[in-house]
């Protein structure tokens, strides 16, 4: 199924309440098994919220473990886009604005458990504790330790959706920076090392170019080592695409399948 996606939805976590936080994330899971259908019967939205929770509650926020929602990859299920996988690194607003116009390629956060946490900032507990913070000063920053709990979630989340990816599989990454394969992005230190033949065939990187600026193209060193890091069995094809070609496409959605790059 297409997910559509609600990107304005939701206040952002600095702004909720203690207890807030619960209903937001019930309630996201609901609009997208409302929006789609087919996986609604096999999840429920409590018990996903509890398989959630589970994973930080009661811990300290610098000691959330990646298997500590292994529980929550347990109470979610969701049938994998084969051929419609779009993976991203850098790409972040435009690659989620490309999705959500053309509805035809489907990122992680385009799927339930990513569509459920996008935006959500902070989200952590202590030790002991039953209540969770989404307080800025109460939960870890991204960096400040590798055990928190939202670098944990997008790990887990991130390797499931990568174990899923099937048939013809495409990452768009930023020409714009040096190291469009950057080793410590989720993509490169997680998401390649679960694509496997036969189930996946092939990965085409879209590198987005945007003229005269652009650091990288497809002989960047970066993009070597993303070669070599592939499973053999898997084709590679890589593809300077200029940004415009791409904005351009998604003005014309109905063709927008395979044919902006
Ligand atoms: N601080 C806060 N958030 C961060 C930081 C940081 N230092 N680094 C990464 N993030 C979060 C942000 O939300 C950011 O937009 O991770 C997001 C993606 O970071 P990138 O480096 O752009 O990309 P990458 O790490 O490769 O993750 C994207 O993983 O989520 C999956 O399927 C998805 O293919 C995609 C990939």
């Amino acid at each position: 199924s297409v997910a559509v996606a609600l990107w304005s939805s939701g206040p952002v976590s600095s702004d909720l309440l203690v207890g807030d936080f619960e209903s937001t994330i019930i309630g996201r899971c609901k609009a997208y098994l409302a929006k789609n259908k087919e996986d609604s019967s096999k999840n429920d939205c409590e018990e996903v919220w509890k398989a959630f929770s589970g994973a930080y509650l009661g811990k300290d926020p610098c000691e959330v473990s990646v298997e500590a929602y292994d529980p929550l990859m347990r109470a979610v299920s969701e049938r994998p886009a084969c051929d419609r996988m779009l993976f991203w690194s850098k790409t972040r607003d435009f690659v989620h604005d490309f999705t959500a116009k053309t509805k035809c390629q489907l990122t992680l956060e385009d799927t339930l458990l990513g569509y459920m946490m996008n935006d959500q900032t902070y989200w952590c507990s202590e030790k002991g504790s039953s209540v969770t913070f989404t307080e800025k000063g109460k939960c870890p920053g991204w960096d400040e330790c590798e055990r928190n709990p939202m670098k944990s979630f997008w790990k887990r989340a991130s390797a499931a959706f990568a174990e899923s990816a099937c048939g013809d599989v495409a990452v768009m990454l930023n020409g714009s920076i040096d190291t469009p394969f950057a080793p410590d992005s989720i993509f490169a230190s997680v998401e390649v090392k679960k694509f496997h033949s036969p189930k996946m065939k092939a990965l085409k990187v879209v590198l987005v170019t945007k003229g005269k600026d652009d650091k990288a193209n497809c002989k960047n060193k970066s993009l070597q080592n993303l070669k070599d890091a592939l499973d053999p069995r898997l084709s590679y094809e890589c593809l300077e695409v200029p940004q415009s070609k791409i904005i351009d496409c998604t003005s014309h959605p109905d063709k927008a399948c395979g044919n902006c790059w």
